[in-house]
């Protein structure tokens, strides 16, 4: 496989006809700013809501009395958890078969928790007149640490759930227990180590928000909304609130980063529509920042055990792990629902093992819920994490180079498809020569030689390492769905008579530049410019269903989605042509943008010719219809597995403990590259998401359970001041089964950086007798760890 380097913007202005670097077609709106939010819209009639949220973690509602805020000369509507129960509306499902309070009835189980809501005639009239409900609440000992979730004597959360004596939500195992034991008994060595993957917020910059409007004479609700799933939540809205589905239209207009937290369906999108249908006029609910990190989904948050056995020189035979979830106070998790850990069976990482083996708990805790996947395929974050962690303290204690460890431990390029020991099979890798070429770029052994000189010098300087592999692409529909609704995308392309085109998708971008790569898919196959093929997506009413964008599954799912439904199109212009150039289909050959009669150069017809004479006058060959368009659903045949190696070299002050990131190596491999410019994009993103997580994120709670992260002040998410200029390569090892050979890449650095940050760190720390440190690794978090004293949990 071509292997490559790029470190600067070079040829950007390329404007390829097909797969290449070429600039992003939805940029010229984006800089102009004139892209198109939730909170742009602005209805004739339209009125503003906003969600009185509870104080306290646990506490039982005695009452809500709403008297003088319905006296409140802008306010139109006060409604109650209570009158949402009258119309059998106070609970909804969760996407993982749980239900969620809409509007607290019982019992307020989180700091945040929405408890009532009122629409005004502006966005300031409704928050004032929160102030004026008046809620008498009870309040109950919280649950805060996930540890104690399960002790006896613990509170029960959730009392509404018909018979429920614990906070249990539930156990899952997979691999197999007997088999990994029987490996460790044998093992040379073993090493154990608690790991925390805190819980964080996908933090998007866009906060999540609806505009609802019920139009009461045709029975139509339209809901512009911040959904990264925008067929999946209309068909849940029709199920849940008896709607009929044709008369739900939900819109996904722009949307200001995603990273998973706009894939639930939140309780202000269902007030936003219960106030429309009670109040006759469009309602605009939208979320400000501390409502978005306090209430919404949040991601991670796994208290693991990582052991590890292996042979005295350095093969790797088994993993295992212990993992206690907390997934705050509704499990709100979005995963297919199979799968209640996620892909967290990915743990086993990218090493041929004989054995393997998790077993998780799942607890119910008085936070918010989620457990979303925060720019992850479903806690592949969590699993990479503990496996290279756990890599990295085997490295040590076989004083073996990390590198060489995980080189000597690789699944071989002859062995995939692999299946691993939890049963996932990885469609194709060839992991050396990626791992290599970022050993290259870091110049490793130069490195090496540095940080000696330099510890010689009394500085801290770390060099960590990490290799992934990632599962991502969700279907298979046979094995993967959404409370039912089967993991596959729908994809419908139209060529006008002119020959330009439109192709409408069913999943959302949220700023991956879908506009721009999937016109190029199309280009691809069929030989029109990507300038002249239109995207439209997120609108149910004007595009097929399909599952939506989330675990980075647009690219594999979709991307194959929209090539195939290009070859479709080709193939009905193949029969076109050979009428045109009057020769029987098999003496065409298909050059991107024309059909050719073999043998003879001059006779040929351009795929424009052709769109005019699908829609033109004259006959058609026997049998053929007119038009060139076509639809399809593409169910994948299994998930793709990109793959990547990290490298990242920290320098600490001494005095005060503050890390920075000098030097970042990012060799990803995601099989065919479609757009090498939005790929850098969106691993430039990842990359400075794991710096966030790694050194600066996290939500906290004190021990009342008051979340301590609800600004941008206290819960810090990183900028250009605290990264490098990340230094990137690539391997191409296409996936075998995609139609292009494409993987998906949107979060491979999410998922790959933090363990190479947190390995640089540890790495750096080591002379100070130091193993392990959990995230985020502030310095106040490292001063500690210099001094010898665990890091807090
Ligand atoms: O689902 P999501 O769009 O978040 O993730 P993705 O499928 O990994 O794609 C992220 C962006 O990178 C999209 O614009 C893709 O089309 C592009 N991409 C690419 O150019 N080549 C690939 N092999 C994978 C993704």
């Amino acid at each position: 496989a071509a292997g490559g380097h790029r470190t600067a913007f070079v040829d950007n202005d390329t404007k390829p006809n097909g797969h290449g670097r070429m600039l992003r077609k939805e940029d010229p709106r984006f800089v102009r700013g004139r892209g198109r939010y939730v909170d742009d819209l602005q209805l004739p009639g339209m009125l503003h809501l906003a969600i009185l949220r509870s104080p306290f973690a646990h506490a039982r509602v005695v009452s809500v009395d709403t008297t003088l805020a319905e006296a409140h000369p802008k306010v139109r509507l006060v409604v109650t958890g209570a009158m949402l129960a009258e119309k059998g509306l106070a609970w909804m499902p969760t996407l993982s078969n749980d239900v969620q309070a809409v509007l607290a009835t019982d019992k307020v189980r989180f700091q945040g928790q929405e408890v009532a809501f009122v629409v005004a005639e502006d966005r300031y009239a409704a928050r004032d007149a929160l102030e004026l409900i008046d809620v008498e609440y009870e309040p109950l000992d919280p649950v805060i640490d996930v540890r104690t979730a399960l002790s006896p004597d613990a509170p029960v959360i959730r009392d509404d759930l018909e018979g429920k004596a614990d906070n249990h939500v539930f156990d899952w195992e997979t691999g197999d227990a007997a088999a990994t034991e029987a490996v460790f008994a044998r093992a040379d060595v073993v090493v154990s180590q608690d790991i925390v993957y805190p819980r964080v917020h996908p933090a998007p910059m866009e906060t999540c928000g609806a505009v609802a409007d019920f139009d009461a004479v045709d029975g139509k609700l339209t809901l512009w909304s911040t959904t990264q799933a925008p067929h999946a939540h209309r068909t849940l809205y029709a199920i849940v609130a008896g709607l009929p589905e044709h008369k739900i239209r939900v819109v996904s207009p722009d949307i200001g980063g995603g990273f998973g937290n706009k894939v639930p369906i939140y309780p202000g999108y269902v007030c936003a529509i219960v106030g429309s249908l009670l109040t006759g006029k469009p309602v605009k609910w939208m979320e400000d920042r501390a409502e978005n990190l306090i209430s919404t989904g949040f991601a991670r948050d796994y208290v693991m055990r990582g052991e590890i056995a292996a042979t005295r020189d350095g093969r790797i035979l088994a993993v295992r792990t212990h993992v206690l979830a907390d997934h705050g106070a509704f499990n709100g998790v979005a995963a297919p629902v199979k799968y209640p850990a996620g892909f967290f069976g990915v743990f086993t990482g990218s090493y041929d093992l004989e054995a393997a083996y998790c077993e998780m708990t799942a607890v119910y805790t008085n936070k918010a819920p989620g457990g979303v996947a925060y720019a992850c395929s479903f806690r592949i974050t969590e699993a990479v994490y503990l496996v290279e962690r756990i890599v990295d303290c085997l490295a040590r204690e076989l004083d073996m180079d990390p590198v060489e460890l995980r080189m000597r431990n690789f699944i071989r390029p002859e062995q995939f498809p692999y299946r691993t020991r939890t049963g996932w099979v990885y469609d194709s890798g060839n992991y050396a020569p990626t791992m290599e070429l970022a050993k290259e770029i870091a110049g490793y052994d130069a490195l090496r030689a540095e940080q000696k000189e330099r510890r010689a010098r009394g500085e801290i300087m770390g060099v960590g390492v990490s290799f992934f592999t990632e599962a991502v692409g969700a279907g298979p529909r046979k094995d993967m769905d959404i409370l039912g609704l089967g993991m596959a995308d729908g994809c419908e392309l139209r060529v006008h008579p002119t020959g330009k085109a439109v192709v409408r998708l069913s999943v959302q971008t949220q700023g991956q530049g879908h506009e721009t790569t999937f016109a190029q898919i199309v280009a691809e196959e069929l030989g029109i410019p990507p300038q002249d093929i239109e995207v439209v997506h997120g609108d149910t009413d004007q595009t097929p269903f399909g599952l939506g964008t989330y675990g980075s599954r647009s690219t594999p799912v979709s991307g194959a989605a929209a090539a195939l439904v290009a070859r479709k199109v080709r193939d009905k212009a193949r029969l076109i042509a050979s009428g045109m150039l009057e020769v029987s289909v098999a003496d065409l050959e298909w050059e991107k943008g024309a059909f050719r009669v073999a043998g003879d150069p001059d006779a040929s017809v351009t795929i424009q010719d052709i769109a005019m004479k699908a829609h033109g006058a004259g006959d058609l060959p026997e049998g053929v219809e007119g038009g060139l368009e076509a639809q399809i659903c593409y169910n994948p045949e299994n998930l793709t597995y990109p793959h990547g190696a990290y490298i990242c070299v920290v320098d600490i002050d001494p005095g005060t403990a503050k890390v920075t990131v000098r030097r970042f190596v990012a060799v990803d491999d995601c099989g065919t590259r479609i757009n090498p410019m939005i790929i850098e994009g969106q691993v430039h993103g990842g990359l400075t998401d794991g710096v966030g997580m790694a050194l600066m994120e996290m939500i906290a709670f004190d021990e009342d359970g008051n979340c301590l992260s609800g600004s941008l002040m206290d819960y810090l998410i990183p900028t250009a001041l605290e990264v490098p200029d990340w230094e990137t390569g690539f391997t191409v090892t296409p996936s075998p089964h995609h139609p292009i050979g494409a993987k998906g890449v949107g979060e491979s650095a999410t998922v790959g950086s933090p363990p190479a940050i947190v390995n640089a760190v540890v790495d750096a720390l080591s002379p100070f007798g130091i193993r392990h440190a959990d995230m985020p690794l502030t310095p106040s978090r490292v001063w500690e760890a210099m001094r010898g004293r665990p890091t807090p949990p």
